[in-house]
């Protein structure tokens, strides 16, 4: 099995398992509000990403946004939500099994299911749009799967002018202990991912991620964003106190796997 495949495979399991849902606490450790999130269905609600782009966009009603890997949905709606009643909230993954459970949720939600679109695609591949489309353009926990100089050049085509990339993302601030990443790369190499919706299994997972050599280096992708063309370009880590002590409670939570 290639890596693709194995990855592709994870995420599908992950979009047919119904007992992942409701997630309300992982998602606001990792940014969302109780607000928004009690908008949602619970299937929107799984807790997969890795930060909530949301809080750095302004959206109007009006715009077209694009989310990148959209899982069930949880950008997207939340999108759709701001962007009604004459804008367009599109989302795009390669599992459709992932875009079956987001058009679910959007039916799920009241008066926005006309302002989303969702389409399985290959972002690797490309993005399948015409040129200046979206006001937004956003990814959740998925840029560190993708082939990012190429991505990057395409969210720049489809971006109208003036437009915002915003994503958050797995970020590697140092290198980790050998003996740690020695131990995470012979896991993912014998593909040992835990299954489970616990904090513990979600943690061993993001560090498997890491040890994989996804883990975006900030300023690598700063630069990268800067040769792409991206004017204007702006860092946040998770490094507040709140957002720290969120962290904190997150490991606190650890169960055995
Ligand atoms: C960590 S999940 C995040 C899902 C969603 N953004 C969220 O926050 O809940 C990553 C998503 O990216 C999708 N993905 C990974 N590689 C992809 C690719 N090459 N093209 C399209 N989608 C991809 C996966 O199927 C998965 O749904």
């Amino acid at each position: 099995m290639t890596e693709t495949d194995f990855v592709k495979k994870e995420y599908r399991t992950l979009a047919e398992n119904k007992t992942v849902k409701d997630n309300k606490e992982i998602m606001e450790l990792t940014g969302y509000t109780s607000q928004q999130l009690d908008k949602l269905p619970p299937d929107a609600v799984m807790g997969i990403g890795c930060g909530n782009p949301m809080t750095e966009c302004d959206l109007q009603s009006g715009m077209r946004t694009l989310d990148l890997g959209c899982g069930p949905g949880t950008d997207v709606l939340l999108s759709a939500m701001k962007v009604a009643p004459n804008g367009l909230a599109v989302g795009v993954d390669y599992v459709p099994e992932m875009i079956e459970r987001a058009k679910q949720n959007a039916k799920d939600c009241q008066d926005i299911e006309d302002n989303t679109n969702f389409g399985v695609a290959d972002l690797n591949i490309g993005i399948g749009f015409p040129d200046n489309q979206f006001d937004y353009v956003t990814a959740n926990c998925c840029l560190c799967l993708l082939d990012q100089p190429k991505v990057f050049r395409e969210v720049m085509r489809v971006l109208k002018p003036g437009g915002h990339f915003v994503f958050s993302e797995v970020t590697l601030k140092q290198a980790l202990p050998k003996e740690v990443d020695d131990l995470l790369k012979e896991a993912f190499e014998k593909h040992i991912v835990p299954k489970g919706n616990d904090v513990a299994s979600k943690v061993f997972r993001v560090y498997i991620t890491v040890a994989k050599g996804d883990a975006i280096i900030a300023l690598e992708t700063l630069n990268l964003l800067e040769e792409t063309g991206f004017q204007t370009r702006r860092l946040r880590f998770p490094d507040t106190y709140q957002e720290q002590m969120n962290i904190q409670k997150m490991l606190n939570q650890r169960r055995s796997w």
